[in-house]
C-alpha cells in the first residue's frame, strides 16, 4: 500500500498477472463451471422425467446382455447341455414372470403364468409368424404366416379335415397301421430305441392321411427330403454349397414339386369321379370352394398348409408317445390301470377286430395319463410373436417390433397352480375343472390359433397305447430324462428300452 492507502497489488499495466487478478478470474470460471453443472443437471432430470413420459421406460427387469448377440449364445449352451428347461426356470426365477432378454439377434420379452397366456393367445398387437428361413424351406403361405380373414380360411378349411366327425373315418386305418407297425418294429425285438420308431410310426401315418402317400420309394425318397428340411430350420441361414441350408432348401424344392405332381394327379381323378373327397387332406382341400365356385385355397396355399401340417404334427406326437412310455416304465400302478382300461374294451371285441371311435371314447384314463405326460413334457416349447405396436403386460412396456414369447413348462411347472409339479400325477385331469384357472395346462396353445390336431394327436396316441400296453412290458435303458432342442424337448438318446413280448390271451380274464 501506497502513501495513499492504494492498494497496488493488482495494479500494474493492463494483462499483467497478478496473485489477486488470478484469483478472479478463478473465481469466474468456478461459476461458470457451477452454472453448467447445474443446467446440466436439470436438463438431465427434466430429460428423463420426459422419457419416463413418453419413452419406453418400464421395460420388463432383465438383460439384453451383450449388443446384438445378448443371451443367444446361452440359450443354445443351455439347449446343448440338455437344460433347456432348467435355463427358463433360472431365468424366471431371477427376474420374474415377466422378463426382457435378446434371443436370437432379437430383443425379446418372456411371459408366463396363466394370465400372461391368455394375453398372447388374445391380444391383437402381437401377430405370430415363422422366421423368413422356415418360409424360404416350407413355403410362405401356411397357417401360421396368415393372420386376420385369411387365417380364419385357411382353419376353417383345415378344419374340415380334423374335425371329430371326419377323424372317426380313419379309426380303422391308424389300428392297421399300429398293427403293422408294431409287428415290423417291436415284436421279436429285446432292444429297440422307441423315438426314432415313434417318428416312423406317426410319418407314416400323417402322411398317408394327409397326402395318401403309403410306403414305397416315392415315400421313401419324401422322407429324405422332409428330414434334410426339418435340419434347416434349426441351421444357420447361409444359402451357400454345401451348407445345410442350402441342402434343406434344394430338398425343400424337390419335395415341392413331388406334392405338385401328387397334387394335379389327385385333381386329375377328383374331376373324373375316380377318388373321394374325404380320403386324405388334400383331397378334401382340392375339393372346397367359395361361395362363387371356385377351389377355396390356392395350389399354393394346398401345397405350404399340408406339408405344415406334417411339420406340425408329425414331432409332436411322437415325443407325446415316447414320453408316455418313459413315464410309464417307472409307474406300474398307473400302467396297471392302464392295462385294465384296454382289456376292458378288448373284451368287447372279436380277435383281430379295429378299434373304433366309440372306443376310443371310452379311454379316459389313458388321456388323462397323456395330458400329464403334456404336463411335464409339454412337445412345443412355446411360441413366439412380434408386437405390431408398443402395447403393455401387467405394467410393463413391451416396444413394438420387440419379440414376445410364452412357454408352456413354466406355468406347468408353478406350484400354486399344480400342487407338486414334478410328480407325475395323472389324476390332477379326473376332472376338466380341477385345471384353473384358464390357461393353465396349455399344451395345444389357446385362442383362435389353438392347435387344431388336438384331436387327431389324441387319435393316434389312444391307439398306439391301447395295443402296446396289451402286448409289450419294458424296462428304461438311460434314465429317461428328457432335453430341450431349441423347439421341441426330446429323450435322452431316443430313449432305449429293453422289452419284452406279452400275450394278454395267455393271462386268465384277459382277451387276446
Ligand atoms: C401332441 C401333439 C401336438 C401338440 C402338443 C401341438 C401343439 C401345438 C401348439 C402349442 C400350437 C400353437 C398354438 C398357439 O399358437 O396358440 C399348435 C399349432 C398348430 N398345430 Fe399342433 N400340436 C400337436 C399336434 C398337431 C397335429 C397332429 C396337427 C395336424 C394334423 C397339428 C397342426 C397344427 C397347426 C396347423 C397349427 C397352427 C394353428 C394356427 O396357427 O391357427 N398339431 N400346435
Amino acid at each position: 500500500m501506497d502513501a495513499q492507502g492504494i492498494d497496488k497489488r493488482g495494479s500494474g499495466p493492463p494483462g499483467a498477472t497478478t496473485p489477486f487478478r488470478k484469483h478472479l478470474e478463478m473465481d469466474y470460471l468456478l461459476k461458470v463451471v457451477a452454472l453448467v453443472v447445474t443446467v446440466s443437471a436439470i436438463a438431465i432430470h427434466l430429460l428423463s422425467r420426459a422419457r419416463k413420459c413418453w419413452g419406453p421406460a418400464n421395460l420388463p427387469p432383465g438383460s439384453l446382455g451383450l449388443p446384438v448377440i445378448g443371451q443367444t449364445f446361452s440359450v443354445f449352451r443351455a439347449a446343448r447341455a440338455n437344460s433347456g428347461n432348467e435355463w427358463i426356470h433360472d431365468w424366471i426365477k431371477r427376474y420374474g414372470p415377466v422378463s426382457k432378454a435378446s434371443v436370437l439377434c432379437r430383443p425379446t420379452v418372456f411371459l408366463t403364468g396363466p394370465a400372461a397366456n391368455k394375453f398372447m393367445f388374445f391380444t391383437s398387437g402381437l401377430r405370430m409368424g415363422t422366421p423368413r428361413s422356415f418360409q424360404r424351406i416350407f413355403g410362405e403361405k401356411s397357417i401360421v404366416d396368415m393372420h386376420g380373414q385369411d387365417h380364419r380360411r385357411i382353419r376353417g378349411a383345415l378344419m374340415e379335415f380334423l374335425k371329430p366327425d371326419m377323424l372317426r373315418r380313419y379309426t380303422g386305418r391308424i389300428d392297421a397301421k399300429v398293427r403293422r407297425h408294431l409287428e415290423e418294429h417291436w415284436q421279436g425285438h429285446t432292444t429297440i430305441t422307441v423315438l426314432p420308431l415313434m417318428r416312423g410310426l406317426t410319418f407314416d401315418i400323417t402322411s398317408s392321411l394327409l397326402f395318401g402317400l403309403e410306403t414305397g420309394a416315392t415315400r421313401d425318397a419324401f422322407t429324405r427330403d422332409f428330414g434334410r428340411m426339418v435340419e434347416g430350420v434349426f441351421a444357420i441361414p447361409i444359402n451357400l454349397p454345401f451348407t445345410t441350408f442350402s441342402r434343406s432348401l434344394q430338398a425343400g424344392r424337390r419335395a415341392r414339386r413331388l406334392l405338385e405332381v401328387i397334387t394335379s394327379d389327385k385333381k386329375a381323378k377328383l374331376g373324373q369321379g375316380k377318388a373321394s373327397p374325404n380320403s386324405d387332406l388334400i383331397n378334401r382341400l382340392l375339393s372346397m370352394t367359395d361361395d362363387h365356385g371356385e377351389q377355396l385355397l390356392t395350389n399354393e396355399e394346398i401345397l405350404d398348409n399340408v406339408m405344415f401340417a406334417l411339420v406340425a404334427s408329425h414331432e409332436t406326437t411322437s415325443i407325446l408317445m415316447t414320453c408316455m412310455v418313459s413315464h410309464l416304465a417307472n409307474d406300474p400302478a398307473t400302467l396297471a390301470a392302464m392295462v385294465q382300461e384296454h382289456e376292458e374294451i378288448a373284451r368287447n371285441k372279436v380277435e383281430g377286430e379295429a378299434l373304433t371311435w366309440e372306443d376310443l371314447s371310452k379311454m379316459k384314463f389313458t388321456w388323462q395319463v397323456a395330458q400329464e405326460t403334456l404336463r411335464i413334457n409339454p412337445p412345443v416349447f412355446g411360441t413366439s410373436s412380434t408386437a405390431l405396436e408398443d402395447i403393455e403386460f401387467d405394467g410393463y412396456h413391451i416396444p413394438k417390433g420387440w419379440q414376445v414369447i410364452w412357454t408352456a413348462i413354466a406355468t406347468h411347472m408353478d406350484p400354486s397352480i399344480f400342487h407338486e409339479p414334478a410328480k407325475f400325477d395323472p389324476s390332477r385331469f379326473q376332472s376338466q375343472s380341477s385345471v384353473t384357472p384358464p390357461c393353465s395346462f396349455v399344451p395345444f396353445g389357446g385362442g383362435p390359433r389353438i392347435c387344431p390336431g388336438m384331436e387327431f394327436a389324441k387319435m393316434e396316441t389312444l391307439v398306439m397305447m391301447h395295443h402296446l400296453v396289451r402286448h409289450f412290458r419294458w424296462n428304461l435303458c438311460c434314465k429317461g430324462k428328457t432335453f430341450m432342442r431349441v423347439s421341441f424337448p426330446s429323450p435322452l438318446e431316443g430313449l432305449p428300452i429293453e422289452l419284452e413280448h406279452i400275450n394278454p390271451g395267455d393271462r386268465p380274464g384277459f382277451a387276446k
